[in-house]
């Protein structure tokens, strides 16, 4: 799995393309959270990349939640896509496009796209018959539906049935060819689990699926009666997304820089429609497939699945306003093993964040600021790192450190380069504890206690650097008062702060002024009943 993401050196990445049905909620927020980290991991590397996020606008849902609000389809999208974008500027999504499905230029790219597969006999007249999820925008198996007649994942919202004539894509044709897709490339799909979901899908045997609609006004006209299929029209919004502002809306120019794409991130919902129809429909016209399918897990909250009538959904836009971007990026990104499903739980959320954040990270920062500007003028120790001696425990943990993180982040293994670049930071704590500078200093043993203050504070710059992609509010505080100048929110910061140099341990130029001690990230309290 590393390697399809690892060797490529420009990098395009997308999240879904959100329903505007309401504001977003925590999962659209998980998923993209993820895909800024990813993304923020390449550019600290240097590479050129693209990260896409965006709204899916068309469609049944969006129709009737308009009509609902009052509102025409139009003003209710521009309105909650809005919503979308304050949220990403909260979170600090580094994000360089928005893709709008009802942008003009978007149907510009779908009517050529579906000429491509029209013009391959990959478009015939039918009838569709079947019970329709309309949250998820889909068909459903009599088979899957729960005794309410819900879907499992729209568990209050009963299918509807539908008999009409519609436009049909010839996906059963595409069967031999995707099979040889997923055994060519047992990485397209990630991770494992749900790679088998798909090929066990796909060995059921293919059906061709329904790409229009009849009596949905809200979406792209195939002909006076007839508007496109909503996930059709979605899943090229990936495409669009692709094109220079000043680019003439053609397929040719949307593909020409960035396609394919390197990697989709999903929740495991919307799996066979990235895994199965979507690259079916790009063998039709002609375009290579992406590099891989990501399909996450689902969030719960305090062991309970979210929802609106269960009265326990979370509410993105709240956690940030209460603890910040730094916290909410942090804790889904260490504390859920990045494709399982995970929980979120306040206490926890509160206990994670102080033990590492506060104490473990901030507090070792602060302590050793302090003792080099009592020990060593305010001054990073005037210590040469290569005459550190190999058996020093940071120094031999800290040389170490990129190339494993690295792999974390490569493999989408967010947990793991945490984990790793914490485990950097407590060995820290542990060091300081069992070299005691102070006694040190006072023992006169003044090489030894710049060594150790070195040692520390370059581990600490290290981490930061490291752990960066997630928190960059916090790296760049810490090298601030390290006396670095750094902007990780720059999207050059490759070119800025070099990979080569800054993940190796040992950077730290000695001698340097320090910046002053403040504490990096304020302990949070569980907010109290009213
Ligand atoms: N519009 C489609 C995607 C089209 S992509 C061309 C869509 N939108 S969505 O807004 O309903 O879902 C967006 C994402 O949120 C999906 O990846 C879905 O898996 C994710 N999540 C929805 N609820 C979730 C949780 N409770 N937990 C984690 N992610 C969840 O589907």
């Amino acid at each position: 799995m590393a390697s399809a993401i690892a060797n490529c050196h420009s990098f395009a990445i997308t999240t879904p393309l959100y329903y505007v049905n309401g504001l977003p909620h925590i999962g659209s927020a998980y998923t993209t959270i993820a895909a800024d980290v990813i993304a923020r991991f390449h550019r600290l590397q240097g590479h050129p990349v693209l990260m896409i996020t965006g709204t899916d606008e068309h469609g049944q849902k969006i129709q009737r939640t308009a009509e609902a609000r009052q509102k025409s389809p139009q003003d209710h999208c521009d309105e909650i896509a809005v919503g979308f974008q304050s949220l990403w500027q909260q979170l600090n999504i580094a994000y360089d496009r928005f893709s709008r499905t009802t942008a003009p230029r978007h149907e510009a790219i779908v009517r050529e796209f579906f000429q491509r597969v029209w013009d391959n006999g990959d478009i015939y007249e039918g009838h569709q018959q079947g019970w329709y999820c309309v949250s998820c925008e889909e068909f459903k198996e009599e088979r899957d539906l729960l005794p309410n007649q819900c879907c499992p994942i729209h568990t209050n919202k009963p299918v509807e049935w539908r008999d009409e004539q519609n436009y049909f894509f010839r996906l059963s044709k595409y069967q031999p060819q995707l099979e040889a897709l997923y055994a060519e490339r047992p990485d397209f799909i990630q991770p494992p689990t749900r790679r088998n979901e798909v090929l066990s899908f796909v060995e059921r045997g293919l059906q061709d699926f329904s790409i229009s609609r009849v009596n949905v006004a809200w979406g792209m006209p195939t002909d006076p009666d007839h508007t496109l299929y909503v996930w059709f029209d979605a899943l090229l919004g990936y495409v669009t997304a692709l094109l220079d502002p000043e680019d003439e809306p053609t397929l040719d120019n949307a593909i020409a820089r960035w396609w394919p794409i390197n990697v989709h991130l999903i929740g495991k919902d919307i799996l066979r429609f990235h895994a199965v129809y979507w690259p079916a429909m790009l063998m039709s016209a002609g375009l290579p497939i992406s590099g891989q399918v990501f399909g996450h897990g689902f969030l719960t909250k305090d062991g309970h699945k979210m929802g609106k009538s269960l009265g326990n959904t979370l509410d993105p836009v709240d956690l940030v306003s209460r603890y910040g971007a730094d916290a909410v990026r942090y804790y889904f990104t260490k504390e859920i093993e990045f494709g399982r499903d995970g929980d979120f739980n306040e206490t926890r959320f509160i206990n994670v964040l102080n033990a590492d954040l506060a104490n473990d990270l901030g507090n070792l920062l602060n302590r050793t600021l302090k003792m080099a500007g009592r020990y060593c003028q305010g001054q990073v120790p005037q210590v040469d790192p290569n005459q550190i001696t190999a058996d020093n425990a940071l120094k031999s943990k800290g040389q170490v450190l990129a190339d494993t993180v690295a792999i974390a982040y490569n493999a989408l293994a967010f947990h793991q380069a945490c984990e790793g670049i914490l485990g950097l930071v407590r060995a820290s704590n542990k060091f300081l504890d069992d070299t005691a500078p102070w006694t040190l200093y006072k023992q006169g043993q003044q090489a030894e206690t710049e060594t150790v203050l070195y040692s520390v504070l370059e581990s600490v710059r290290l981490a930061a650097y490291l752990l960066s992609p997630v928190v960059p509010g916090l790296a760049n505080a810490i090298y601030q008062q390290l006396g670095l100048e750094a902007d990780f929110n720059d999207t050059t910061i490759g070119q800025q702060l070099p990979y080569r140099d800054h993940s190796q341990w040992g950077y730290l130029p000695p001698g340097q002024p320090l910046g002053n001690a403040q504490p990096i990230f304020q302990r949070l309290e569980l907010p109290t009943a009213p």
